[in-house]
């Protein structure tokens, strides 16, 4: 006789009545219990039959090994190289001029405050994550007097980082947009056209780079959004154009503003670096102000991973702007569908910081000048890898080293001269030849520009 709670259990799986519970599952239920309350059974043809999943041979035997991300790649090659002169230009991570990562210090002091709050929990947060630093991020990028905040037609989410701000945004657009083509730069951070393939979007490049000049290609991107269907959308970098470094002057946004909104292009901007470019937060949002100035739409992804140093805490923020309030308040409630069965809600902590930060006027003035430091220190970098290159006659123009702007030199190395500098001189970074600057140090310049001569004179 079966116990009492196996006829209950039994009883319990009949009453799945709903026919999309499939007859498949139901037998595998019913077989599980019958074998857990009465293991006895086991001669009874009910009880489980040895499953692949125990045998020897895996179910995900057929995979292949895949291929290393190429940016996240180049670190995990330099791990492994034993060599003392090694150096990592590959990651667009800020180091100190000891070569260590840097923790701001008005990031570590807000942290210590934080911990010391007995009256903060670990509670969930809303969908749309903090609601203090949703509102200080969009003042943040838009200006504190923006006509958008004011009016209140801005949608701020806070997102997994700059990727996650730019995969919700894409998601959000591949549902409730009319046009599902996104037109991304022509060369652009490796990550953009999987992240908006996978949300569901159509992925078209313009053309942005120009390799003769190692400058903008004006012409040919005013060429190819001008014929970009009507509605499309576009992806622009804010600033500091990852990875070329190459950003349109004020006068050529001015001209792209004009042709995106006369075409009705709509731009989705890509934030990764406000404040790192210049050293100034307000001139890095200077192309996003002159868009939302327009009263037209747009959307935009911003990440605290570089200007706070918070790139492991997972910090950004998604926001859209529309035409009213009204609407924004329904982007908002459609954006939380889009969240909600993706992570559920945001992390907490890195969010907090960046929202005490913003809050607090003497915090906030000590993290510009943490940031400037670190935009000046570029800066510098640039300058002495460019006097290094002349004072040993290199050939070649290498003006574009002080002219590009931003965490990367797109140098104009190819494939090769980069394998070279790596198997010969242990340096590594993409083989599209981009090198972080924020890798460099005075210490270590003289060795890249003899790697660097090694390479345009021999290779
Ligand atoms: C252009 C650009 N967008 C977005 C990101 C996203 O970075 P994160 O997700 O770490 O904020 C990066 C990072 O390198 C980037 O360079």
């Amino acid at each position: 006789m079966r116990p009492q709670s196996n006829t209950t259990t039994t009883t319990n799986i009949n009453t799945f009545s709903d026919p999309s519970f499939s007859s498949s599952i139901h037998r595998r239920i019913t077989t599980l219990s019958n074998h857990l309350l009465n293991p006895h059974m086991a001669s009874d043809n009910q009880s489980i039959s040895v499953s692949p999943t125990a045998s020897s041979h895996s179910v995900f035997a057929h995979l292949l090994p895949a291929p290393e991300d190429p940016i996240l790649g180049v670190t995990v090659a330099y791990n492994k190289d034993p060599s003392p002169v090694k150096l990592n230009l590959g990651v667009g991570a800020y180091r100190t001029e000891e070569g260590k990562p840097l923790v701001l210090n008005v990031v570590r002091r807000v942290e210590q405050q934080l911990v010391n709050e007995a009256s903060r929990n670990k509670e969930y947060l809303p969908i749309v994550g903090v609601a203090d630093f949703n509102k200080l991020s969009a003042r943040l990028i838009f200006g504190a007097d923006s006509p958008a905040i004011q009016e209140n037609r801005v949608t701020t989410v806070q997102c997994l980082s700059g990727t996650g701000s730019l995969r919700v945004g894409g998601e959000f657009l591949a549902r409730h947009y009319h046009e599902r083509t996104i037109y991304i730069p022509q060369p652009t951070w490796g990550n953009h056209p999987k992240i908006f393939t996978l949300a569901g979007l159509s992925v078209k490049s313009y053309r942005y780079y120009a390799p003769a000049t190692r400058g903008l290609d004006f012409e040919g991107l005013l060429e190819d959004l001008g014929s970009a269907p009507s509605g499309s959308i576009v992806l622009l970098h804010a600033c500091a154009h990852n990875p070329t470094g190459v950003d349109p002057t004020p006068e050529q946004w001015e001209t792209i503003r004009q042709l995106l909104r006369s075409k009705a292009l709509l731009p989705f901007f890509d934030s990764a670096y406000q404040g790192f470019a210049s050293g100034s937060l307000d001139i890095d949002a200077q192309a996003v102000r002159l868009f939302v100035a327009d009263g037209g739409e747009l959307l935009l992804a911003q990440s605290y991973a570089k200007n706070m140093g918070l790139y492991g805490e997972r910090v950004g923020a998604l926001s859209i702007v529309s035409k009213s309030a009204d609407v924004a308040s329904r982007v908002e409630s459609q954006v939380k569908l889009v969240v909600r069965p993706m992570y559920s809600n945001p992390p907490i902590h890195g969010a907090s910081i960046v929202a005490a930060i913003l809050r607090d006027s003497d915090l906030y003035n000590e993290w510009t000048i943490e940031l400037k430091a670190m935009a000046d220190r570029i800066i510098t970098m640039r300058q002495q890898l460019f006097d290094a290159l002349q004072s040993r006659g290199t050939p070649g123009d290498w003006s574009h080293i002080i002219k590009q702007i931003g965490m990367f030199t797109f140098t104009g190395l190819n494939a090769e001269q980069v394998s070279f500098l790596t198997k010969e001189y242990h340096i590594y970074l993409t083989s599209d030849g981009r090198i972080s600057m924020a890798g460099l140090s005075s210490r270590t310049v003289p060795h890249l520009a003899d790697a660097i001569h090694a390479a345009v004179t021999t290779v």
